[in-house]
């Protein structure tokens, strides 16, 4: 009865305008499944690759109708019969058709849309939520599926802010929270207080950025450090106790592969890998910073060793443009000792079982996860049934405006009552 009927595909739009693809999957039973697919702004070299049309007589040439016309075409005919329950059969077979190395040929977001919209049929089937499916499937004996820490963008720089800071994202965790529901009214006051502060200040918190984080000019990169101890403060909560900061650099979005240096063109400032690592080290020292994400390059393995090794032990260490989700790339992070954390993107690798093959590649090795959305995104909740079926620790969706972020939050607020949660992920002690 979950055997594979009806596969079809569509272009809708997704949170910046643009083009993605979504999926339905019907059963044999009749039980649909659907997916809509994210897509990233300041993506890795190693992803998984995402197949747009280049038509530029249509959206700057972003149309997905080559990848919706291989889910209605190639990919309907290779599936249909198959039985979704096989979810590593399925996947293969997607990889298998698609024959490259990294999806390009069908395109990663083509093979993402049939895995993830074939998982929800089967949970239906199941007459579980998705949340639980996973756990059922996926968990290891006596792992429960928890309610994840979030990892709020309160302030946006880089490529999702128009470039007026280098860093990328300056996000807040609630360290001090007990519940989720907690969690989520701790970040909104210190979301307010920091648009607040913004005005008062003179930057019209007008620009709302990708993830909807605030996007103001400010002077240098230290600035929003600061800022964001003024508005926690400003709460009456402690920066460090209650509310901590962390941090995505995206390194590898200002790191010049021609000359070896990293420019930080607002603070004036040229660095080697060595006073990268410094500039971070002292970062950490003077702020309640616990978590640091693509602090170097993406391909600078020798780097994220050397700062593992300095600031390993304290600050949580998460590969996003470095691991791109890819197990080999983990491998070799857990081998190297390069970061002590993975930030899992499911459309950076493209099906259902890689993703989850790299959650529990990463927890195995002792490395934290982080289950992460796109810049681009959509109404889609997937994300927030994946972090707690698969018991993921902690969750960054972007911050607390957009509805395509929102939906995730409120995802996680059903999942809460659901699960009768009375705690959030212990992923700190772990
Ligand atoms: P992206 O950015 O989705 O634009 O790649 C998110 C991140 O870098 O974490
Ligand atoms: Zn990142």
């Amino acid at each position: 009865m979950t055997h594979i009927t009806h596969v079809k595909g569509r272009e809708v739009l997704d949170s910046r305008g643009l083009p993605t693809v979504e999926v339905e999957v019907a059963l044999a039973s009749g039980h649909q499944g659907r997916m809509m697919v994210p897509s990233g702004a300041s993506t890795g070299r190693f992803e998984a690759h995402e197949l747009r049309d280049n038509d530029t007589n249509r959206y700057q040439g972003r149309g997905v109708l080559r990848a919706v016309a291989h889910v209605n075409e190639e990919i309907a005919a290779a599936v249909t019969g198959m039985n979704a329950e096989d979810q590593e059969g399925l996947d293969r077979a997607l990889i298998d058709l698609d024959g490259t190395s990294n999806k390009g040929r069908l395109g990663a977001n083509a093979i993402l849309g049939v895995s993830f919209a074939a998982l929800h049929a089967c949970a239906a089937a199941a007459d579980k939520p998705l949340f639980r499916y996973l756990a059922d499937r996926y968990l290891p004996q006596g792992e429960q599926p928890c309610l994840p820490m979030p990892m709020v963008n309160i302030i946006s720089g880089g490529l999702h802010a128009g470039k007026n800071l280098d860093i990328q994202d300056y996000l807040v965790i609630p360290v001090g929270a007990k519940t989720f529901p907690q969690a989520l009214e701790m970040i909104s006051a210190v979301y307010w207080s920091t648009r607040r502060i913004l005005q008062d200040q003179g930057h019209i918190a007008s620009l709302v950025a990708d993830e909807g984080g605030f996007g103001p000019s400010l002077a240098t990169n230290e600035a929003p450090l600061e800022i964001l101890c003024t508005a926690i403060e400003a709460t009456g909560m402690q920066p460090g106790q209650d509310m901590a900061i962390a941090l995505d650099i995206a390194a590898s979005h200002f790191f010049n592969a021609s000359t070896g240096y990293y420019d930080l063109h607002l603070d004036t400032k040229r660095l080697t890998t060595e006073e990268m690592i410094t500039y971070l080290e002292d970062w950490v020292t003077r702020f309640p910073i616990i978590s640091i994400e693509d602090g170097l390059d993406e391909e600078d393995w020798f780097g994220w060793q050397q700062l593992t090794r300095r600031i390993g032990s304290r600050t949580q260490l998460v590969g996003d443009d470095l691991f791109t989700t890819n197990s080999q790339r983990i491998q070799r992070g857990i081998e190297q000792k390069a970061g002590n954390a993975v930030l899992i993107k499911m459309n950076q690798i493209g099906t259902v079982t890689e993703t989850v093959d790299a959650v529990l590649l990463a927890k195995k090795a002792g490395f934290k996860t982080i289950i992460s959305a796109r810049s681009g995104e959509t109404e889609d909740a997937t994300l927030s049934d994946l972090a707690v079926g698969l018991n993921g620790g902690q969750i960054k969706i972007g911050s607390l405006a957009r509805s395509s972020r929102l939906a995730k939050y409120n995802q996680l607020l059903r999942i809460n009552e659901d699960l009768h949660a009375s705690s959030l992920s212990s992923w700190m002690s772990k």
